[in-house]
């Protein structure tokens, strides 16, 4: 019987080996730098609603001087489940709230100053804005950030950098240990000209939010996690990489150019994050309305639909809940996504492509890993390729105007020139939009085409491109001019956005929308009269 049991045993050692013949090809190597897990996390986010509230709210200003009296903050109807409702069902899974803005009150009951909600009426005096956020977040499933600013105009001991520096880490030790999981931190070098001269120790805070809370991701000019995109319409540039230098960004004096198109070259993970307010205001105005959900859209595709998370104010009132008009647009916004964006008309489609890392035997990497929803599926090529297509047959003659985009990231951002080409009826074969960086998703915008057969082109990559979704959409609400969206022009030409730039440099992040309105005003008039 042992024999027997050896000699079968020994009968089987081929087939094990044979078996080992197809253990699957191992995933090629991560092109350095790789975004962390919180950095991954804060990606897949996508889309997080930004709350300015505060004394502001009250006194009809964007910058409070710190000297209007706590008694003045008083939300009659204050619900901050409506403003987590509003969030979910508008497709926004992360809140940032400005636990304290530059005029120095807090929203919580700090034990290190008095000017906060403590001395308000609201609630009594015994009221936390932060914690029933964070209550009605966690209830619902959806992330909390915090905004705490550095700038304080109320703080008596601002401009004694030991002093100050103490009392914003006692501050914002409070905001990380009280309140449960925190998913970013945002912070600004903001400080107004002529104002007292302090350092911020930056490297002290970044060190001491990651200990407190290591699934948070730092917003900041200069990352360490996501860099501000260095405006405040909601765009990136058309290229946008996820690679930066960090050394070589300043705090509170950003480059607009390097930060909103990143570096091929840069050493360090550091997507961008666009923000950008629903009205002309951060915080409520009786007098302000709602952009359309035409332009949220529009600041869509140039947002998260170029590799960069769209953090959109959406600022509650005096009552204490997000205004109906903001609601309703947010609903528009969030239905003409879903319209768009559910269907994918390429999904029945038959693809292959130019090669398959491990032969075509090998499914881990088959072109029809890019139709699967998410990233962690793709295509990859084999190696030392020159040619990376990927094809498309569809079937049927398919309309559509919108390519979708996305690249695993987690193995590194690749792609640095794209095209796609769409067979005609003639039997030619035509390029109907290309661009420049992919990264997490990338979404191009052009006249409708008609056709059953596509090819999408990698034309150039900065090591063996890995591509994880495709998606053709028909957007019927935007208006495409041309031919340009992919390599579309920035909303004010360069020559003003340096000027811009070079005026913002010393001012606050918050003081840029006044100087970015005046400018356009400017501009649009010299356009009328040098005509
Ligand atoms: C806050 O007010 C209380 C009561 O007036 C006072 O005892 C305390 O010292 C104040 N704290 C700060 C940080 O100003
Ligand atoms: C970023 O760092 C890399 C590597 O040192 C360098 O090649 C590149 O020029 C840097 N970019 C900038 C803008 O300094
Ligand atoms: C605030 O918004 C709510 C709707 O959510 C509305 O009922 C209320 O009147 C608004 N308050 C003000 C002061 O506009
Ligand atoms: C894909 O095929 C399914 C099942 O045949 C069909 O219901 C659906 O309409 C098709 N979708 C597209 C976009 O062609
Ligand atoms: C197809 O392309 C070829 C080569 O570019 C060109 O010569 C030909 O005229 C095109 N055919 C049509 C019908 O446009
Ligand atoms: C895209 O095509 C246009 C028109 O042919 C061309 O000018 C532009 O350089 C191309 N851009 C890229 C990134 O290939
Ligand atoms: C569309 O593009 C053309 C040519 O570039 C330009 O003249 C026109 O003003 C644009 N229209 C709009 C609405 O942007
Ligand atoms: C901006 O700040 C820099 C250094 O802090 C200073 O040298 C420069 O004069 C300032 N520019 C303006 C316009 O205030």
């Amino acid at each position: 019987m042992l024999f027997f049991n050896l000699f079968t045993f020994l009968l089987s050692i081929p087939t094990t080996t044979t078996q080992s013949v197809h253990t699957p090809k191992p995933p090629p190597l991560p092109v350095l730098p790789i975004p962390s897990s919180p950095q991954l996390t804060w990606q897949q986010t996508e889309l997080s609603l930004f709350l300015h509230f505060g004394p502001n709210t009250f006194t009809d200003t964007e910058w409070g001087t710190g000297r209007a009296h706590p008694s003045i903050f008083n939300p009659t109807n204050l619900d901050a489940r409506q403003w987590v409702r509003v969030a979910k069902d508008s497709g926004f899974s992360k809140l940032i709230l400005t636990a304290k803005h530059h005029d120095g009150f807090c929203l919580w009951p700090s034990e290190y100053t008095n000017y906060s909600v403590k001395g308000s009426p609201w609630r009594g005096g015994a009221g936390d804005v932060v914690a029933e956020l964070a209550v009605a977040a966690r209830e619902m499933g959806v992330g909390l950030g915090i905004y705490l600013s550095p700038w304080d105009r109320h703080e008596e001991c601002y401009g004694k950098s030991v002093e100050y520096n103490e009392f914003y880490i006692g501050q914002m030790t409070e905001l990380l240990t009280r309140y449960g999981e925190i998913k970013e931190v945002w912070l600004d070098g903001a400080k107004g000209e002529g104002e007292k001269d302090m350092k911020y120790f930056f490297d002290c805070w970044f060190n001491l939010i990651h200990q407190l809370q290591p699934g948070a991701v730092i917003f900041s000019d200069a990352g360490p996690d996501t860099r501000w995109v260095g405006d405040e319409t909601g765009s990136s540039s058309s290229t946008c990489w996820s690679l930066f230098n960090r050394s070589a960004a300043v705090i509170g004096g950003t480059d607009s150019e390097y930060s909103g198109g990143g570096d091929p070259s840069g050493l360090d993970w550091v997507p961008a994050e666009c923000d950008v307010s629903i009205r002309p205001g951060w915080f409520w105005h009786a007098s302000q309305r709602p952009k359309s959900a035409l332009t949220l859209l529009d600041i869509y595709y140039k947002s998260a639909g170029r590799n960069c998370l769209l953090l959109l104010n959406v600022p509650p009132n005096s009552s204490g809940l997000i205004s109906d008009e903001d609601i309703q647009v947010l609903k528009e916004f969030a239905d003409m996504r879903q319209s768009i964006f559910s269907h994918n008309l390429a999904r029945n489609a038959t693809v292959t492509a130019s090669s398959i890392r491990g032969g075509v035997s090998d499914a881990q990497y088959s072109a029809c890993n890019v139709l699967e929803e998410g990233i962690y599926t793709y295509w990859a090529p084999e190696e030392n390729q020159v040619n990376w297509v990927i094809y498309l047959d569809l079937r049927a003659s398919v309309s559509f105007n919108v390519l979708q985009v996305q690249e695993p990231i987690h193995m590194g951002q690749r792609v640095v020139k794209f095209h796609l080409d769409v067979l005609m009826k003639n039997g030619n074969w035509t390029t109907v939009t290309n661009g420049t960086t992919v990264g997490y998703r990338r979404l191009l915008q052009f006249p409708e085409v008609e056709s059953h057969s596509l090819r999408f082109v990698v034309d150039q990559s900065r090591a063996d491109p890995l591509i994880s979704y495709l998606g053709i959409h028909l957007d019927s609400f935007s208006v495409v001019n041309g031919s340009s969206n992919s390599c579309s022009a920035p909303l004010v030409n360069s020559k003003l956005q340096t000027r811009v730039y070079n005026q913002f440099r010393n001012a606050s992040v918050w003081n840029l929308f006044e100087i970015a309105t005046k400018n356009i005003i400017s501009y649009i008039s010299k356009q009328l009269f040098e005509v």
